[in-house]
């Protein structure tokens, strides 16, 4: 379907279109949100969602990697436009599914999402590219990928080849961390088939930083950056896990340097995948280290990260469907986005025990005395209605994202409201923002 940008849209024509929303998290729960506020969207169907999803949409319990019946469900509810969130569909071709049967979506191909579902993969196309990137090989068998670790003095980090719900990489500072990491994944294939071959980097020391672009066919968009947090503990220690925080905008990232990502990371890979065969269209996350070098890429992701899309969606100040209909209908060099200057920071409430094991059903309280602030928004990823409570269903529970004119400001929104709401044992890091507050603009 086509529209014009910026146009009036007459009164039949507005808050007519339904969308649909692959998946559960907190990710999801903010497409679903910043989509209900579009003139164009009427209806948002959300397949799993979650207790967050079905108050502003409908939920569907199918599995996402059904996509038969994911199609089905688009063409009986007239869906105009569907929204993929997690990479595992992606990768596994939910898009051409789609495509074959004439329905839009976003997100890329199958073969330009290998790009987050293969690293090794991944790896070799950053080489031929010449994209900045930590030194690395990858191996197809255990005993040369240790041959090659026992022979490093300096720190590794080793990431399962293939999907591993962010739980595949291991950065080890010590070469016998790195043997056990390599075991995990090889021997006691921890990880299933994604453990069937590894990439073994060079350990690089920065502060990481998330870019995220839109793609089409022509056109490169990058979009406001974000600092996650992916240790568990404050000050960056402990494991790591899908994010435990986040921050928007970083001010880290110049101008200067967002041009030489564009520059020396975007236009070379989208390049490059349009040379295999596999151009890129959706949003493409880039996963950068800021080195004394320059930014050299730890990974591509070929989605929206989590967590965050729930500190730069609530800073935009555009029509979140208008934004992703440019891309699937490539027309993203006509797009304008505005942002708010405001700052978002997202702290994570997890349930105890993540990132291993955790326990579910724990009551939510204090959910509903955040409803309606205009300078709060709580996404609901690991959440579940049962009668009319809501309670914890998944590791990462919560996304409680708060709006200011500074960080600061922005930060101590974010824990007021984190503390008005109570489950049992639930965790957050204390400290996300402070590193931006380290350094002011
Ligand atoms: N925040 C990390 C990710 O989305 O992969």
């Amino acid at each position: 379907m086509v529209f014009l940008i910026s146009n009036e849209l007459a009164e039949g024509e507005q808050n007519t279109l339904n969308v649909m929303v692959i998946g559960g998290g907190g990710r999801e729960h903010a497409l679903a949100l910043h989509l209900n506020k579009s003139r164009h969207v009427g209806r948002i169907l959300c397949v799993p969602g979650n207790a967050g999803t079905a108050q502003i949409g409908e939920n569907f319990d199918l599995p996402v990697s059904d996509f038969a019946s994911l199609a089905r469900l688009a063409h009986e509810h007239d869906v105009d436009l569907t929204v993929v969130g997690p990479e595992a569909p992606l990768c596994d071709g939910i898009v051409d599914h789609f495509e074959a049967e004439g329905l839009r979506i976003f997100g890329p191909s199958k073969a330009a999402a290998r790009i987050e579902g293969d690293k090794a993969y991944a790896k070799q196309l950053m080489k031929s590219a010449h994209i900045p990137a930590p030194e690395g090989r990858s191996f197809d068998h255990f005993e040369e990928a240790r041959t090659f670790i026992a022979s490093r003095e300096a720190g590794v980090v080793i990431k399962a080849s293939g999907l591993a719900a962010g739980k595949g990489v291991f950065v080890c500072s010590d070469p016998a961390d790195a043997l056990v990491a390599l075991e995990k994944i090889m021997v006691a294939r921890e990880f299933g088939e994604a453990g069937d071959s590894v990439v073994v980097e060079e350990l690089v020391k920065g502060q990481e930083l998330s870019v995220l672009a839109l793609v089409d066919d022509r056109t490169i968009y990058v979009l406001e950056p974000a600092q996650d947090h992916k240790q568990f503990g404050d000050g960056d220690v402990g494991p790591n896990t899908g994010g435990m925080g986040a921050y928007s905008p970083a001010p880290i990232a110049t101008p200067e340097l967002l041009d030489t990502i564009q520059r020396e990371v975007f236009v070379p890979i989208v390049d490059a995948l349009r040379r295999e065969g596999a151009p890129y269209r959706g949003v493409l996350y880039a996963g950068l280290m800021l080195t004394p070098g320059g930014p050299k890429v730890l990974e591509f992701n070929c989605r929206f990260g989590d967590p965050e899309t729930q500190v730069v969606l609530p800073r935009l100040e555009s029509d979140l469907y208008e934004m992703l209909s440019a891309v699937v209908d490539g027309k993203l060099i006509d797009l304008d986005l505005r942002w708010t200057p405001k700052t978002a920071v997202g702290v994570v409430m997890a349930a105890g025990g993540y990132p291993g094991v955790y326990e579910k059903g724990k009551t939510i309280e204090g959910l509903s005395d955040l409803q309606g602030q205009e300078d709060v928004f709580v996404y609901q990823a690991g959440t579940k209605q049962i009668e009319h409570v809501t309670v914890t269903n998944g590791g990462r529970v919560l996304c409680v994202t708060g709006i200011g004119d500074d960080v600061a400001s922005a930060q101590r929104r974010a824990y007021e409201a984190v503390d008005t709401i109570k489950f049992d044992s639930a965790y957050c890091r204390r400290d996300i923002g402070n590193k931006a507050i380290a350094r002011p603009v």
